[in-house]
C-alpha cells in the first residue's frame, strides 16, 4: 500500500504558527512520525504540502494510479473549496479528513467542512498525534474494502 498524506496551506509554518493552537511541533517532526507509523505497519507514504489550492488538486488527480488512498489536512481550504470537494469526488479513492485542532470547538465558519461529506471520516483535536491515527484510520478502511 501506498497513501498520500497532503497538508494545506499555513501548515508549512507549524511550530511557529499559533503554537497555542497547533502546538510545538514542526511539520518536518509530523512527517518523521508518519514514516515511523507508517514503517511499523509496512505501508509506503509520501508526504507533501502546499499552499496553493490548484497544486493541490493537481495532486490529488496524480494520486489515482499511484496511492491506495490520501491524508488530507486542507488548511483553510477545508471551509471554502467545493473545487477540492469535487476533486476528492472524482479520484475515486478513499480520503481521511485531518486537522491538528478540534475545529468543532473553535470559530462557527471552522466548523463547516467540504471535505466532510466526501471523506471516510474524520480526525480532529489531537494535534500531531492524529496524523498517526489517520494512517491507523485509512490502512484499516483499506484493508476492508479490499
Ligand atoms: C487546520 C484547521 C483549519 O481551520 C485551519 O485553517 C488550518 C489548520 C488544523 O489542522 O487544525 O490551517 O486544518
Amino acid at each position: 500500500h501506498s497513501i498520500l498524506i497532503l497538508n494545506g496551506p499555513n501548515l508549512n509554518l507549524l511550530g511557529t504558527r499559533q503554537p497555542e493552537v497547533y502546538g510545538p511541533t514542526t511539520l518536518a517532526d509530523i512527517e518523521a512520525l508518519c514514516h515511523e507509523r507508517a514503517k511499523a505497519l509496512g505501508v509506503q507514504i509520501a508526504f507533501a504540502q502546499s499552499n496553493h489550492e490548484g497544486e493541490m488538486i493537481d495532486m490529488l488527480h496524480g494520486a489515482r494510479g499511484v496511492h491506495a488512498g490520501v491524508i488530507l489536512n486542507a488548511g483553510a481550504y477545508t471551509h471554502t473549496s467545493v473545487a477540492l470537494m469535487d476533486a476528492i469526488s472524482s479520484i475515486m479513492l478513499p480520503v481521511v479528513e485531518l486537522h491538528l485542532s478540534n475545529i468543532h470547538a473553535r470559530e462557527a465558519f471552522r466548523q463547516k467542512s467540504y471535505i466532510a461529506p466526501v471523506a471516510v471520516g474524520q480526525i480532529c483535536g489531537f494535534g500531531a498525534a492524529g496524523y498517526p491515527l489517520a494512517i491507523d484510520a485509512l490502512v484499516s478502511y483499506i484493508g476492508k474494502v479490499q
